[in-house]
């Protein structure tokens, strides 16, 4: 498993993976066809090249040149004022289970470290999100508390629950 940039020939694989009903659900801009999916792919292009955001495909089978698209893992809302950033991850619906996105998530937060130069990492997720608590958790974000009805998905609000990583943290135990 590699996490590498997108590219436009990830597109079709965008697609597919927005089309699983909780993507759908949740994704902040719908992704519902070609153009849609390439847009997409271009806006994370976009981010990467102005600073702002460095979104990686993760990706399995790479190496022969037919790679499986499993996921993305990013780190946004990049503060050079303050080093900080905020980190979001999806798996597509075949790959989840398989600790994909602690993996990936384990490694996006080294490279911010390491390579960006961040020393603080945060992330959110609903209550009701106890997958994505396992992902956080697994990789090293501690809980910092409930910010009350943060989110509103179809005129129900929902907590969330606040996760951040320090570089000076230890780093997590490998699973
Ligand atoms: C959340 C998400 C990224 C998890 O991806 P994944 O690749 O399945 O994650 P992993 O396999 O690394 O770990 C999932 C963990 O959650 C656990 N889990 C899964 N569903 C669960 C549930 N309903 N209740 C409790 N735990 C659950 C798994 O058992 C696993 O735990 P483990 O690490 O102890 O084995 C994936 O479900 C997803 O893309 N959801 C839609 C987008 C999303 O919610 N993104 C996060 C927004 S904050």
């Amino acid at each position: 498993m590699v996490l590498r940039r997108w590219g436009v020939g990830d597109a079709p694989a965008v697609l597919e993976a927005y089309a699983e009903p909780l993507m759908r659900w949740q994704a902040p801009q719908a992704v519902e066809s070609d153009d849609d999916a390439r847009q997409w792919v271009r806006a994370r292009v976009a981010q990467w090249e102005e600073g702002t955001a460095f979104s990686f495909a993760v990706v399995e089978g790479e190496g022969d040149g037919k790679g499986t698209v499993l996921g993305n893992v990013a780190v946004s809302a990049v503060d050079r004022r303050h080093d900080t950033g905020w980190v979001s991850y999806w798996t597509t619906r075949s790959a989840r289970g398989r600790g994909v996105a602690g993996r990936a998530c384990r490694g996006v937060a080294r490279w911010a470290f390491d390579d960006l130069g961040l020393f603080r990492l945060e992330l959110g997720h609903r209550v009701n999100n106890p997958a994505s608590c396992r992902v956080a958790t697994a990789a090293g974000f501690a809980v910092e508390g409930i910010q009350r009805q943060k989110l509103l998905y179809d005129g129900v609000r929902y907590d969330v629950e606040s996760h951040a990583r320090l570089a000076t943290d230890a780093e997590p135990p490998t699973p």
